[in-house]
């Protein structure tokens, strides 16, 4: 399917996940009330239902199931039918103990809560394959039926599994890889500590060792670990684009994720979503949920995402579950909004009775009916979402772009490093935060991808290069692009074996330079970079030991033996440039840097904007656009708007010259034909 509209799915989603078999039928009449008077018009159905919908291994029962469908349709509210494979019911531990999964030590896991399947289980997939087929079979021309929800959030509680199912089909994966078993013994660089294997089934999972198993080893499970779990996926998912091929088929996602390549995963799923949950009152929420709205936007080259779960309220799985505060969930599902979601959806519709997340928030909770302010809250964000129909399918265009790649990520967290606090999502959050802070649009990008759309690209911590990247990232400057590359970069191949020769070495002709050493800090380590003009800012983590090679040095390090020795520097490469940071800035310093990159590029926030007030701008293909303001600050702000008059979408307001947003406040600004 190239998209996901469909003439069921139109204008916004909103609705959230619906598990009415915890409820009498009665409840579920009220549901109905309860859900048109709150404009929800998607919900999904069935996650958890297997042990309902299959009492035993030849019994199925899918009573309750149609009348819950035909009650939807008869409601106008659309089922995002889940395949309920994610918890299997417990005849199957039962029946088959082999399909529950195997911890590293050799523990088995028991039924008893949820996700206990092993991923290379083929009595779990041919179960859950029957199982679908039935269900797609059964609905495949129900009214209600809008879209197939496979599974639920893959890898959530085990993304690992050891037991000799996954050990034999890691020997196959191995095989299909590499070929020979030579070919696999040079790729992990078994000579090392005896680790040179001779046959195949000699090989075993990086489980129980007595210390660093083979990094080449831990990398391809990983990446044999992720697979798995994607033939999981395309097993049911397979079925169903064979039964029903206008339903559109996804899995949620649950952000970055790092057990799973979502980059490679969303290839295969028609609707790009996640499920968000940011610790709603640390003060950065917004900014990890931009993070993961840019990060899954870009997945299917900006296509229109679904945030699919959030907690109207609080959660129940921390050690602590503040509440969102009044007013935050609609500003964080506008926020969605306003980076390209086109629809909202919630964990969960009523509060459970019973049950581990039974005080987990919902949009009805246990008091059951439309009085409460997170009801209220619920219905106001449905109201909002009709009066802002006109901007469903409109993109978002970015200039900017930070590459992402899963392998790197995998590769640069596996242990015995020269130092364990480099993690790549605190690199990649640094660069985003910066550009997020200053309304700059920005897309993610893997390493390999066509960047010639961009001005300007970032790649924090590119410390494994795979074939083809280096040349890719060459002919992105060569030709005009500006790119930045920080510190422990261009180490390692794609089996984390070194780049040999001086460090970077696949950078080197690029940035022209060479890092001689480097020098991991300790926790409360810190040094200063200087700039030519005379700014001072701490730096911290890492520095890099850096000789020019063509490079000039844009700051210096102001201590310790390398005081006064390139810290951050600028190459001339074609007609681009290529910058290198070898250390981790502060964020004062990544903002100024990456203002000048994009003051030079010409690439300018919509709004100039206070602090705390994020700007985005979504557009039609038409010209239409749409100016979201949205405040994140405790107290009211005034935002001084371009010259020109505008509608605000949300309420109909003409505005000019200054608005007055409210804490949490949000407008959305049209701007009027002259
Ligand atoms: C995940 C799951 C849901 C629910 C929520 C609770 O996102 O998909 O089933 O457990 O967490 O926050
Ligand atoms: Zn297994």
């Amino acid at each position: 399917m190239a998209g996901w509209r469909t003439e069921k799915l139109q204008g916004f989603c909103y609705g959230g996940d619906y598990n009415p078999e915890q409820w009498p039928e009665e409840v579920w009449l009220e549901d109905m009330r309860l859900m048109k008077k709150a404009g929800v018009n998607l919900v999904s159905v069935g996650i958890f239902s297997w042990a309902v919908l299959q009492p035993g291994a030849d019994n199925y029962d899918f009573a309750w199931l149609d009348r819950l469908m035909d009650l939807l349709a008869k409601h106008g509210i659309y089922a995002d039918l889940a395949t309920a494979t994610a918890s299997p019911p417990a005849w199957m531990a039962v029946n088959h103990p082999d399909t529950l999964p195997v911890d590293k030590r050799g523990s088995r896991y028991r039924h008893g809560s949820r996700q206990h399947y092993c991923p290379n289980s083929h009595v779990y997939r041919d179960y859950a394959a029957r199982l679908v087929r039935r269900l797609a079979e059964r609905y495949k021309d129900h009214p209600g039926l809008a879209m197939w929800h496979v599974n639920n959030e893959y890898g959530c509680h085990i993304s690992e599994c050891y037991c000799s199912s996954c050990e034999h089909a890691f020997r196959v994966w191995l095989e299909k890889r590499y070929g020979t078993i030579d070919e696999l013994n040079a790729r992990w660089g078994t000579n090392f500590w005896s680790q040179k294997y001779y046959r195949w089934d000699e090989i075993g999972l990086p489980a129980h060792t007595p210390t660093f198993a083979n990094p080449g080893q831990q990398l391809d499970y990983r990446r044999f670990m992720s697979d798995s779990l994607l033939d999981c996926y395309l097993n049911e998912a397979n079925i169903l684009r064979e039964v029903t091929p206008g339903v559109p088929v996804m899995t949620n996602f649950m952000g970055s994720f790092k057990p799973l390549d979502y980059f490679k995963w969303a290839q295969h799923i028609d609707v790009v979503n996640w499920d968000s949950y940011p610790e709603p009152t640390s003060g950065t929420g917004q900014e990890y949920a931009a993070l993961n709205h840019d990060l899954l936007r870009s997945m299917k080259g900006g296509q229109p995402f679904l945030l699919m779960e959030q907690v109207t309220s609080q959660v129940n799985w921390r050690q602590h579950n503040p509440l969102k505060r009044p007013g935050v969930m609609r500003l964080w599902s506008l926020q969605t909004v306003a980076r390209g979601g086109d629809g909202v959806l919630f964990f969960q519709w009523r509060q459970s009775r019973a049950g581990a997340e039974k005080f987990h928030g919902a949009m009805v909770s246990h008091m059951g009916d439309e009085h409460s302010r997170v009801y209220r809250e619920v219905e106001q964000l449905g109201g909002d979402l009709q009066r802002i129909e006109e901007i469903a399918d409109a993109r978002i265009t970015a200039k900017v772009a930070i590459v992402f790649d899963y392998d790197n990520w995998w590769a640069l967290e596996l242990d015995s490093k020269p130092s364990a606090d480099v993690r790549y999502m605190k690199s990649i959050e640094t660069y985003h935060r910066a550009l997020y802070r200053a309304n700059i649009a920005v897309d993610f990008v893997t390493p390999e991808q066509d960047l010639s759309a961009y001005a300007l690209v970032i790649a924090p911590t590119l410390y494994m290069v795979k074939p083809g990247v280096q040349d890719n990232l060459e002919r992105y400057v060569s030709t005009g692009g500006s790119l930045v590359l920080t510190y422990f970069s261009g180490m390692v191949d794609e089996n984390d074996r070194i780049h040999l020769g001086e460090y970077p070495a696949p950078f080197r002709k690029l940035l022209g330079l060479c890092v001689e050493e480097f020098d991991p800090m300790l926790p409360e380590q810190r040094n200063r970079i200087k700039t030519a003009d005379g700014g001072s800012y701490e730096c911290s983590l890492w520095a890099d030991i850096i000789r020019l090679d063509g490079a000039e040095a844009i700051a210096h390090f102001e201590s310790d033996f390398y005081a006064g020795g390139a810290a951050v520097t600028r190459h001339s490469f074609g007609q681009g440039k290529a910058y290198y940071v070898g250390t981790q800035p502060n964020d004062v310093y990544v903002a100024k840097l990456l203002g000048t990159l994009c003051e030079e590029a010409g690439i300018v926030p919509p709004i100039a904007a206070p602090a705390g007030v994020e700007v985005s701008v979504r557009e039609h293909a038409d010209g239409r656009a749409y100016v979201f303001v949205l405040n994140h600050n405790a107290e009211p702000v005034r935002v001084e708007l371009p010259p020109g008059e505008y509608a605000n979408v949300l309420d109909g307001s003409a505005k000019q010259g200054e608005i007055e947003l409210p804490v949490a406040g949000v407008a959305i600004l049209k701007r009027n034909a002259e």
